[in-house]
């Protein structure tokens, strides 16, 4: 008896520390906002190859007994951009990962704002269009925009998720957990400002993140971190993150599904890929196509995210800030949001490089590490910029 409950302690340790290894028959689901995320969601979720096509069936979670559920048959691609690439296992083994299977997207469209839904993901195609039940499937949900100009979003950054070290996937998971505590009740959506993963070619990583119940109740947004661009021997690219989010396909020309836009009520998000700008070129290609997205989509307000840090936190010299302090000023963003850097830095509103009475100007937010490993303890800094102020991360 005592051996069988070890046995069970046992195969239930291994599964917990390689869920990857326990996948089930959806695995790396996420829902991302359409391009009005009022009305549309969409969805990438992998399958095996050869598992056949595949569905999604949603509803409002207020239709308990899924009455007026609606199937979708989900798009598939053979996705190989993540397979043979040098990688870890959880116990520190080098191997080249097996990763070949079928990326399934879908935009569900026509949505109502401000509503939760659930769905679940199917091989089969269900019999009744009358009632449907999801039996063992593991039913997930996501929140639509609401109308109303209030919502509160939770922002997590650079956790760095690495298979031997899976204590940094649930410091960020701790740290979310202390947020929704903050704001005592569940987010309308998260905001990840990149290096999700140490290395994006790494695909054993993004399903044992995406197993987190986070990824099960809310829809994401991110953008691409260094960190998300990259292999264990350091090749690059935009591929990775691409293929584990269905964005919207409204970005430039090479970062389509990466740099992409979206509307959140009376808020506008353009979310960039820092990788595209790290020449003047890329850069200007990124600004023009930012210029463009404001113009044509009139907001109260304008948020940029991107992945490296405005400033440097540890002497708050300026890093991409002078790259886009004019653009900013000129398009009337109220706030930027970044990371890399983790250490949490925010600035009041600064307006030709002057702290302003907060009614014009950008509000510079840096977010923290997340993995409870690289952020370190900083209290003030001077800077040359008036309204720059940097201060000791509070989180785990
Ligand atoms: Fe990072």
């Amino acid at each position: 008896m005592k051996r069988l409950t070890l046995l069970i302690v046992a195969i239930t340790v291994l599964v917990w520390l390689n869920p990857a290894s326990a996948q089930s028959y959806a695995y790396t689901v996420i829902a991302n906002p359409g391009e009005d995320a009022s009305t549309e969601i969409r969805l990438n979720w992998h399958t095996d190859t050869g598992s056949g096509d595949s569905y999604i069936i949603y509803t409002k979670k207020r239709d308990r007994h899924w009455r007026k559920a609606i199937t979708i048959q989900a798009n598939q691609a053979l996705c190989t951009v993540f397979d043979s690439i040098y990688s870890k296992r959880p116990n520190g083994e080098n191997f080249f990962e097996d990763a070949r299977f079928i990326r399934n997207t879908v935009a569900l469209q026509g949505l109502k704002a401000g509503t939760e839904y659930m769905y679940v993901l199917s091989s089969d195609r269900p019999s009744s269009t009358v009632s449907f039940a999801p039996g063992d499937s593991e039913i997930r949900f996501f929140r639509t925009a609401p109308e109303s100009p209030e919502w509160a979003m939770g922002i997590i950054s650079d956790i760095h998720v690495y298979a031997p070290l899976p204590d940094r996937q649930r410091a960020a998971m701790k740290m979310i957990q202390q947020l929704e505590r903050q704001n005592r009740k569940p987010f309308d959506m998260m905001l990840n400002v990149g290096d999700i993963a140490a290395w994006g070619g790494s695909y054993s990583f993004w399903p044992t993140l995406y197993a987190d119940s986070t990824f099960s109740r809310y829809v994401w947004a991110g953008v691409n971190g260094n960190h998300d661009n990259m292999t264990r021997q350091n090749a690059q690219s935009n591929g990775f993150f691409r293929n584990v989010n269905n964005n919207p396909l409204n970005g430039y020309d090479g970062e389509t599904g990466v740099s992409y836009h979206f509307t959140y009520g009376n808020t506008l998000f353009v979310m960039l890929n820092n990788e595209a700008m790290r020449s003047e070129e890329g850069l200007a290609k990124a600004q023009n196509w930012t210029r463009e997205v404001i113009n044509n989509n009139p907001a109260e307000y304008i948020i940029v995210v991107s992945h490296y840090q405005w400033f440097m936190g540890g002497d708050g010299s300026s890093s991409q800030y002078s790259r886009w302090k004019e653009l900013f000023d000129q398009y009337g963003v109220g706030l930027a949001i970044s990371g890399n850097n983790h250490i949490y830095v925010r600035t009041n509103a600064l307006y030709a490089d002057r702290e302003t009475d907060g009614t014009k100007g950008t509000v510079y937010i840096q977010a923290p590490s997340a993995d409870n490993e690289r952020g370190f303890s900083i209290t003030t800094i001077s800077s040359g910029i008036a309204g720059l102020k940097v201060t000791r991360p509070s989180g785990p």
